[in-house]
């Protein structure tokens, strides 16, 4: 006989929610002391938190099967892409995917990823001197610029902006869906789901014209819509429709640009508070670029530059936490998990346990030095999660905060307005909130 996990004490009805209402951050690391694996109840509904990296592989990798994603909810609202799908069709969408996401592929966007920063620096210059910036908004307007470009090349050049701005609500109603206790169906007829509705079918229509005028000329770009276009089956030779395309290209735009512009949020926000790593990086800025601008092949040897990029992951991971189901009942550390049980694994929880990481909440990027990693467990650090499930973008998301770090921190350095007070808010991502108002020094 299995025990049961320990429970929290907790109130009539509303369970531990208040706890998470006052502080979610504070509240789940406390709850991880507790036991291997926590009982949680948030309201109507019953969680079980787990932090262990032993039990972090279990579910995401050893047993990976019994541990599915439950994401109907926000099917209606974005299809059923790589991030929301599970079982065959999963499957079949990673394969035909995952070329898309080499390195190979990725080192063609980077030139995109430089340029789009340099447009950005050009209308910083302009600036007055002196006036703060929010520099948060400033990295969701730089990712975005660049997913976009490199979901569709040039195709979109003339209305890109139009485009990023259906996006950016659909993210915004996303974050609100997520948050918000009362779900008002998509059906009804509300301002919101009107607008929803309608910047969604403006990001429908302009995917199905632009794949109708790929398919006619038969003209191939180096952006991910003429690899997803051009992928195809190994068997029969399959490739997606033009629905599952949009899906997923809707999918990329919201999994993969607000990750990335709150990990370059957070790295400026560490740096701001540690002028001596700051200074070593600026020191191998110089050393390699010698102030030319950074291409994909420079990456090798921006060591520093992408250590500090590995430990701003570790205490600022977007992902802040993810939930798996549960099919049929398993054991986990030692407890009895029943079937249909949520499991809640937050990287934010598990990067910050001091048995793996010697005084947690200090900022030290040689905590990512080759030996320690080395000798560490591999699990106690999951920014972009593991198992067939890992993010299929890390790699395109290390690459662009890499370029976007190095080309911005060699012009600039970016200082935090004195007294301004920045919190880490788990929405969708980990946010710095209200914002990251900085001022900027030419360098
Ligand atoms: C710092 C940036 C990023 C972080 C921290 C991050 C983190 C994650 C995590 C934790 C997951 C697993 C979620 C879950 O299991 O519920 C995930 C999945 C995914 N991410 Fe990312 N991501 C980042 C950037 C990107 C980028 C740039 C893209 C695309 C261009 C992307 C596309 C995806 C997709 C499509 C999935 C679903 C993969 C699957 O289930 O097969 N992500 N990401």
């Amino acid at each position: 006989m299995l025990k049961t996990p320990p429970k929290l004490q907790s109130y009539p009805f509303v369970g531990q929610l208040p706890g998470v209402w006052k502080d979610p951050l504070r509240f789940f690391v406390e709850a991880a002391t507790h036991g291997r694996v926590v009982q949680l109840d948030l309201g109507p509904s019953r969680f079980y938190l787990i932090h262990h990296p032993d039990d972090v592989k279990y579910v995401l990798q050893d047993n990976q099967k019994n541990f599915v994603k439950a994401y109907d909810p926000i099917k209606p609202l974005f299809g059923d892409g790589l991030l929301t799908s599970n079982g065959e069709k999963w499957l079949r969408h990673r394969r035909l995917m995952q070329p898309a996401f080499h390195r190979t592929q990725i080192a063609q966007m980077a030139g995109v990823m430089t340029a789009a920063t340099e447009t950005m620096l050009a209308r910083w210059a302009a600036q007055p001197t002196g006036k703060p910036l929010e520099i948060s908004s400033e990295m969701m307007l730089l990712t975005q610029t660049i997913i976009v470009r490199t979901m569709f090349s040039t195709d979109v050049s003339a209305n890109a902006e139009r485009i990023g701005a259906a996006f950016d609500y659909l993210l915004a109603y996303f974050n609100r869906f997520l948050f918000s206790p009362i779900h008002i169906p998509l059906d009804w007829p509300t301002p919101a789901n009107r607008r929803f509705k309608r910047e969604r079918d403006f990001i429908t229509q302009t995917v199905y014209a632009i794949l109708a005028d790929r398919r006619r000329s038969g003209r191939q770009e180096a952006d991910l819509l003429s690899m997803l276009l051009a992928a195809r089956e190994e068997g029969d030779g399959r490739g997606l429709s033009d629905e599952e395309i949009r899906d997923e290209i809707i999918t990329i735009f919201l999994a993969g640009h607000e990750t990335t512009a709150t990990l370059l949020s957070w790295t400026w926000y560490v740096l701001s508070r540690q002028p001596q790593i700051l200074s070593r990086l600026e020191d191998e800025l110089a050393r390699v670029l010698s102030g030319r601008t950074p291409t994909f092949d420079d990456l090798p040897r921006l060591t520093y530059t992408r250590l500090v990029l590995d430990e701003t992951l570790r205490l600022y991971p977007p992902a802040w936490m993810f939930v798996r189901t549960a099919v049929a009942d398993d054991e986990l550390g030692g407890y009895h998990v029943p079937a249909g049980a949520s499991i809640f694994l937050s990287p934010y929880v598990t990067h910050r346990l001091p048995e793996f990481w010697p005084e947690p909440e200090t900022f030290d990027p040689e905590r990512f030095r080759p030996e320690a990693v080395e000798a560490r467990h591999k699990l106690a650090y999951f920014p972009f999660a593991a198992g067939p499930r890992k993010c299929i973008g890390d790699q395109f998301a290390l690459v662009e905060a890499t370029l976007l770090l190095a080309t911005i921190a060699q012009r600039y350095r970016l200082k935090a307005v004195p007294g301004y007070r920045v919190r880490p808010t788990p929405l969708a991502t980990l946010r710095p909130r209200p914002g990251l108002l900085m001022t900027l020094e030419k360098r």
